[in-house]
């Protein structure tokens, strides 16, 4: 494979705006094919398609590749997990022969060329395994974050259809275990779709405490599927899914966010040595779950593509044991590139203001801090800096893009400097502009709409999940020619972006995407309650957290206690309690427009005590100060002198 050639920032994003399917031509040479592409860019039925005529197996460039090409005794994958004391490390050689037979077993149950397999497990090696088989397959994967309950399982079976379920008896949440396998049972009874098979890891840390209830005929051990013969590698079409993620829209229905096989290799690749400076041999670390696109990309597919070593940590930034649980896995692993989300730093600084912790450790083999999944407040990025001494890179992208977009590339030479509260320059292949509500471009300095023009870079979603009317409306059909990102942001003069939020009913909590729409629609369905909003107010800890403000049906008589209780247990037990979901105020009234549409982006400037200008078009400015005085009287928001921390978890 040969490497992509040096080049500074600015010819490298230049060269791939002028002609994209030149630039990435040259960068897919970087990987093996089993064909190589006939055409690296083509348009049907209104949307853009990498590398057709191409096939390839990503699992082969992400293991088969190494072993035989010098890395099969370099460790693949280490993984760390501090709440169960282990500390395991795969080789190439290792991790293919897992992965293999796994492989095999999957074949044996049935599983093929486009199946779907639903993987629903914690930060363990036995899910990466079960991700790179499917890969090897052909088979397509979704795997569901562990903190989602069972009602958003069940809505992903329902949509994803898979042939195969894999699970695990549980995972543990700092000091508390979770048992999975209910989770996946109940799923199951609620989804309409049953799959053929479950399979369950029975995991031994856990032995002791948790072991999964086997339903005779439907379950198989997972430990029986690797006693198969090894699966070969299917070569798959450059344009054949290899994973469909699901992530929160506006609605109770998760989009199906799908990537491609060959798009995806060439970009990974490419990010790895562009974005992050990482050469193969060396041990990144992306401090994230295995759920999330981030740990998809850079847990996964990015470094074993790139021939690195990959920590998998199980536990926390604080408390599994301490605020120096970080700073243990960088020395202990010899990481050279840390990625987390602000919030795990932000958990770390409240704990040990002082970075006392972080001098009991060596992190000279860390070159880079990179940021992503929320903003990163200037304070945040400040502290990381000075405590880690090493550069910090705050770099934007989300699940749909599959890699970032914004970033400041320390793989490239003559890059712009990174900067606090910036998430830096376009990464090649994106054309961000900032638009107006008319989709004409802004001047720098003012705050717009974040789009990309099209067409996407390779990696990023060709559509959504068996449903290519959704994905235009939701992001190409607003303004023609540009994917629209759901974020607002602002350009300065210097050519540095910042993002600032999402502009829709999107909030992110602790780096977790969730639907404040979706929250509103299960606090509708109560049945004392006549309308409602859901609010993503600031937090100290987690960035952003939802409350919920209720208007009641007449004649309800129902306490504001009782109804918190049951509204929380509700979106705990609808969409898990990742959701962080605590607190709800009820109102005589919500503030609306003279058209019906409620203010909540008033409301949450309200809560959080930022400057706002009554709109225009409010139909009783009273009722703002009523819900002032409510959320005073409550301390709901920053505002008020309240902070998430402040408001515990229920204890059921
Ligand atoms: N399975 C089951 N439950 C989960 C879960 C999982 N994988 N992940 C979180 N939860 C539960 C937690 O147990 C907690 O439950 P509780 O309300 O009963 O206490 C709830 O969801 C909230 O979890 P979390 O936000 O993780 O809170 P925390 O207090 O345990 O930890 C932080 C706070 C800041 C340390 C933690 O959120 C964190 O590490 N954030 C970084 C996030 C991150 O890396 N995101 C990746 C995107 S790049
Ligand atoms: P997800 O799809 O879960 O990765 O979440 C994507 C969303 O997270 C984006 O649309 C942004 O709102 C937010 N986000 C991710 N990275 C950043 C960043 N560096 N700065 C600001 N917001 C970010």
């Amino acid at each position: 494979m040969k490497p992509a050639p040096a080049s500074t920032y600015a010819a490298a994003h230049a060269a791939s705006l002028a002609n994209p399917a030149g630039f990435w031509a040259e960068q897919a040479q970087a990987i093996q094919w089993d064909t190589q592409p006939m055409q690296p860019l083509a348009f049907e039925k209104g949307l853009y398609r990498w590398f057709k005529g191409g096939r390839l197996n990503t699992c082969y460039l992400c293991l088969d590749y190494h072993v035989a090409n010098g890395r099969a005794e370099q460790v693949a994958l280490i993984q760390d997990s501090p709440v169960t004391n282990t500390v395991r490390r795969f080789t190439y050689r290792e991790l293919l022969d897992l992965t293999a037979r796994f492989a095999g077993g999957l074949r044996d149950l049935g599983v093929s060329h486009g199946d779907r397999v639903i993987i629903y497990m914690p930060n363990v090696p036995e899910a990466v395994v079960a991700m790179l088989a499917c890969a090897r397959l052909g088979a397509v994967h979704s795997v569901v974050f562990g903190g989602f309950a069972p009602h958003e399982l069940a809505v992903r079976i329902n949509d994803a259809q898979p042939k195969v379920i894999i699970s695990a008896s549980g995972g543990i949440e700092i000091d508390k275990i979770i048992p999975y396998k209910p989770l996946v049972d109940a799923a199951i009874e609620q989804a309409s779709h049953k799959p053929a098979h479950v399979v369950v890891l029975q995991r031994d840390a856990l032995a002791q405490r948790v072991h999964a209830h086997m339903q005779p005929g439907r379950d198989v051990d997972y430990q029986a599927l690797l006693r198969a013969e090894p699966a070969a590698c299917v070569p798959v079409a450059a344009t054949d899914p290899l994973y469909i993620l699901y992530t929160s829209g506006t609605t109770g229905k998760p989009k199906g966010v799908v990537r491609d096989n060959g798009g995806h290799a060439v970009a990974l690749r490419y990010s790895m040595s562009a974005i992050y400076g990482v050469q193969p041999g060396e041990t990144f670390w992306a401090a994230s779950d295995i759920g999330w696109a981030v740990g998809h990309s850079y847990i996964v597919y990015g470094p074993l593509l790139h021939g690195c070593s990959s920590v998998l940590y199980e536990g926390k930034p604080v408390r599994t044991p301490d605020a120096g649980a970080f700073w243990r896995v960088i020395q202990e692993h010899g990481v050279s590139v840390l990625f987390t989300a602000p919030t795990a730093i932000r958990a770390i600084k409240k704990e040990d203001p002082e970075g006392l912790l972080r001098k009991h450790y060596n992190l000279g083999s860390l070159r880079h801090l990179f940021l992503a999944g929320e903003r990163c407040d200037p304070a945040t990025y400040e502290w990381a800096g000075a405590h880690l001494g090493v550069p910090v890179v705050d770099h934007w992208w989300q699940t749909e893009s599959g890699w970032p977009m914004l970033a400041t590339m320390v793989g490239l030479a003559d890059m712009p400097a990174p900067r606090a509260g910036s998430a830096g320059h376009p990464v090649p292949g994106y054309d961000v502009q900032i638009l107006d509500e008319a989709g004409q471009p802004v001047p720098a300095g003012t705050t717009g709409l974040v789009a990309v023009h099209l067409p996407l870079p390779p990696g990023c979603l060709p559509t959504l999940w068996h449903d290519d009317e959704r994905f235009r409306q939701s992001y190409l059909s607003t303004f023609p020619g540009y994917y629209l990102s759901g974020d607002g942001g602002y350009q300065d003069a210097e050519g540095y972006l910042y993002i600032m939020g999402r502009v829709d009913d999107v909030i992110n909590v602790a780096g977790h995407r969730l639907s404040t729409g979706e929250m509103e629609e299960l606090l509708a369905a109560h049945s004392a309650v006549a309308e409602c909003a859901v609010l993503g107010i600031a937090c100290e800890l987690r960035g952003q957290r939802p409350v919920g403000l209720v208007v009641l049906k007449d004649g309800q008589t129902i306490g504001e206690a009782q109804l918190e209780t049951e509204l929380v247990q509700r979106i705990r037990e609808k969409i898990g309690a990742v959701a962080c979901f605590r607190q709800v105020l009820v109102v005589k009234r919500l503030p609306k427009t003279r058209s019906g549409k409620i203010l909540r982006k008033t409301m949450r400037q309200l809560a959080d005590g930022e400057a706002f200008s009554t709109p225009s078009t409010i139909d009783d400015p009273a009722i703002l100060d009523e819900i002032k005085a409510a959320m005073a009287q409550r301390g709901m928001g920053r505002a008020f002198e309240q902070t998430a921390d402040l408001v515990p978890a229920p204890s059921a």
